[in-house]
C-alpha cells in the first residue's frame, strides 16, 4: 500500500489496535503525568494540569511504548521515559503558544490566555527541569544527553522559524531543517530512547532513530496540511500559520507552482491585521493555493516520509507492536486533528 494514505475506518482501526496492545501502558503513563508537580505554589500543578489534563493524542508516549515493546523491553523500563517525553512536549506547547500568540490549544483556551504568559513560560520551564530529574532517576546519563540534544534542536527549530517569520523565500531544505528541529527531533528522541531503554543493538537503535525522525517530519507536514485544509478539531483556525507569517508546506508547494502568488502573500503579510484588504487577499490566496492542488501534493510528500519511517521499522523484529507502528505511520499522514 505504498504511496496510499489511510482511510478513516483504517485510522480508527489503527487506534483500536494501539489501545488493545498498549492500553495498560498508556493508562500507567497517564497516571504518571497526572502526578502533581511538587511545588509550594499551587499555581504550578494547576497550570500544568490545564494542558496535560486536556488530553492530546499522546502520540509520543505511544511511540515510546510500542517501540520499546517491539524491542522486547521489560515493562517498567520505558514507562517513565514515555511520561518524560510527553512532559517535554507539553513544555514546548506552553512556550509555542506564547511565541505564536495562539489562543486555543486542545480545544481549551491556551494557558497563557488563562494564566498570563509569564506563568505559562515558567511552568513550561518547570516541566523541562522535572523531565530531566525524572529521566535521570531511572535512566543512564546517555539518555539525558540525547534529550538535551533533542531539546536544543527543538529550540533552534523555533528560533529558525522566528527568524524566517515574515519572509517567503523558504527553500524546501530550509523547511526540512525547520520541521526536523521543531518536531522530528523529539519524535526521534522518543523512539531512540525507547530502543536504548530496551537494551537494543546499535543497528536497532539506529533504525528506531531513523523511524522517529522520518515519522516526525511526516507528522509536522500533516500538521501544516491540517492548518490549510479546514477548521480542525483542535480549535485552530484555517491558515493560522499564514496569519503568524509562517510558510507552511501547502503554501511552500503552491509558491513553487504559482510563483506569482508570492506578490499576494508578501502584500498580505504587510497589510494591517483586520483590514478589509487583508480579508480579500486571504480569500484570493486560499483560492490560488487550492488551484495548485498543493494539499494533495503535500500529502504525497508526507507519505514519502512515512514510507521511509516504515522502511526503518522493517529492520526491527516482526511483532504486533511493529505492525502497530506501521499503521501509525499511515495514520499520521491522514489524520485531521
Ligand atoms: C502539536 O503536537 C505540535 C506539533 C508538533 C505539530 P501534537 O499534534 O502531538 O499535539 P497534541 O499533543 O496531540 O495536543
Ligand atoms: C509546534 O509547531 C512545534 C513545537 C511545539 C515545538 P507549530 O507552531 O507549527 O504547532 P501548532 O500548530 O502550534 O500545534
Ligand atoms: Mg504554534
Ligand atoms: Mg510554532
Amino acid at each position: 500500500m505504498k504511496g496510499n494514505t489511510a482511510s478513516l475506518p483504517e485510522i480508527k482501526e489503527a487506534l483500536d489496535m494501539v489501545h488493545a496492545l498498549i492500553g495498560e501502558d498508556l493508562a500507567d503513563v497517564d497516571a504518571r503525568l497526572a502526578m502533581d508537580l511538587p511545588s509550594e505554589f499551587s499555581v504550578v500543578p494547576e497550570v500544568a494540569h490545564h494542558l496535560i489534563g486536556a488530553g492530546g493524542k499522546r502520540i509520543r508516549p505511544i511511540l515510546v511504548c510500542l517501540t520499546a515493546r517491539a524491542l522486547r523491553a521489560s515493562k517498567n523500563s520505558f514507562l517513565e521515559l514515555a511520561a518524560v517525553v510527553e512532559m517535554v512536549h507539553t513544555a514546548t506547547l506552553f512556550h509555542d503558544d506564547v511565541i505564536d500568540e495562539s489562543k486555543m490549544r486542545r480545544s481549551r483556551p491556551a494557558a497563557h490566555i488563562v494564566y498570563g504568559a509569564p506563568v505559562a513560560i515558567l511552568v513550561g520551564d518547570r516541566l523541562y527541569s522535572d523531565a530531566f530529574r525524572r529521566l535521570l532517576d531511572v535512566h543512564p546519563r546517555q539518555l539525558a544527553k540525547d534529550l538535551a540534544k533533542a531539546i536544543k534542536l527543538v529550540l533552534e527549530g523555533e528560533i529558525f522559524q522566528l527568524q524566517r517569520r515574515g519572509t517567503t523565500g523558504l527553500t524546501f531544505d530550509q523547511y526540512l531543517r525547520l520541521v526536523g528541529g521543531k518536531t522530528a527531533a523529539l519524535f526521534r528522541f522518543a523512539t531512540l530512547g525507547a530502543a536504548r531503554s530496551a537494551g537494543a543493538s546499535a543497528t536497532q537503535v539506529r533504525a528506531a532513530s531513523r523511524f522517529g525522525w522520518n515519522l516526525g517530519i511526516a507528522f509536522q507536514m500533516a500538521d501544516d496540511i491540517i492548518d490549510f485544509e479546514a477548521e480542525s478539531e483542535t480549535g485552530k483556525t484555517r491558515l493560522a500559520d499564514l496569519e503568524d507569517k509562517k510558510v507552511a508546506l501547502p503554501l511552500l508547494v503552491a509558491l513553487r507552482r504559482d510563483p506569482k502568488l508570492l506578490e499576494s502573500v508578501n502584500e498580505y503579510m504587510a497589510v494591517e491585521k483586520g483590514s478589509e484588504d487583508r480579508l480579500a487577499l486571504r480569500s484570493e490566496i486560499l483560492r490560488r493555493i487550492e488551484a495548485t492542488d498543493a494539499a494533495a501534493a503535500s500529502r504525497l510528500l508526507a507519505t514519502r516520509y512515512a514510507d521511509r519511517a516504515i522502511e526503518a521499522i522493517d529492520e526491527l523484529p516482526n511483532s504486533p507492536y511493529a505492525d502497530a507502528l506501521r499503521r501509525i505511520a499511515r495514520y499520521v499522514c491522514d489524520r485531521n486533528s
